[in-house]
């Protein structure tokens, strides 16, 4: 197995992103993760703020090269999403569900984020997915848009980390696998099906300016195919995507 075969462990560190990033200067394997017990300023997506009790949770940043054209990357968001979702499964019986591009959820309610980060060093390209999964937290206290869950919250029992890791890691490394050698569409296919937003009404706030729409496709390269009132349709590639009140 590739991801995972080799991991730095990090007792207290800022960003496990941030220090993945820092390493690629020593030009680590692919697959190799960066995990800790605790952050002090995790990131998430839209410049938000990821909080973790201390040794409860999985925090990991994923290192990967790939070598697919660059347009197919945004099959890599969906991926990782997939990956935890069918972890999350395989070990409880949790109705997990992803939302564009890459939460895990259930009833609506956070139990993972995803924040996939990318560059080049040279002529190299990199990838960084950082994954946190609410694995043993049971309070979440602080502000939320929506209170969070856990896995220990939904299956009513606790997780060892280390377990939610490899099945985690063993999923990640058979999709990534069939992504380098087919590309987005069978990952989206996959998505699609792991996901209950197609069809949904969503509001899509790109730039501050809150839309409402529905839902109806993923493209191919992974962008939301949203389509308005007045029946106009609209790739979302990077946009703030609610499900909107009532729907699922
Ligand atoms: C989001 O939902 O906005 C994405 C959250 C991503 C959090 C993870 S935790 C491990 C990694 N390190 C970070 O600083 N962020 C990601």
């Amino acid at each position: 197995m590739m991801i995972g075969n080799r991991r730095i462990l990090l007792s207290v560190v800022d960003s496990t992103n941030r220090y993945a990033r820092d390493l690629l200067g020593e030009l680590p394997e692919e697959g190799t993760l960066v995990t800790a017990e605790s952050q002090t300023a995790g990131r998430g997506r839209m410049d938000r703020q990821w909080m973790s009790a201390t040794a409860q949770n999985v925090l990991a940043s994923l290192i990967l090269y790939p070598e697919r054209e660059a347009e197919e990357w945004g099959g890599l968001p969906l991926l990782s999403g997939l990956a935890v979702c069918r972890a999350v499964r395989s070990l409880a019986t949790i109705d997990a569900h992803l939302k564009w591009p890459n939460d895990v959820l259930v009833d609506n309610r956070k139990l993972c984020g995803i924040l996939v980060e990318s560059g080049r060093l040279g002529s190299r390209p990199w990838v960084i997915v950082g994954i946190g999964i609410n694995v043993n937290q049971v309070r979440f206290e602080g502000s939320y848009r929506a209170t969070p869950t856990s896995m220990a919250l939904e299956a009513g029992r606790p997780f060892d980390t280390d377990e939610v890791l490899a099945a985690m890691c063993g999923e990640l490394d058979r999709l990534y696998a069939d992504w380098r050698e087919e590309g987005n569409p069978p990952i989206i296919a996959a998505w699609k099906q792991a996901s209950r937003m197609l069809g949904q009404g969503v509001v899509v706030d790109e730039n501050g300016v809150p839309r409402e729409g529905r839902a109806v496709d993923v493209a191919n390269d992974g962008s939301l195919v949203v389509e308005f009132p007045d029946g106009s349709t609209e790739r979302i590639f990077a946009g703030d995507v609610t499900l909107q009140k009532g729907t699922k």
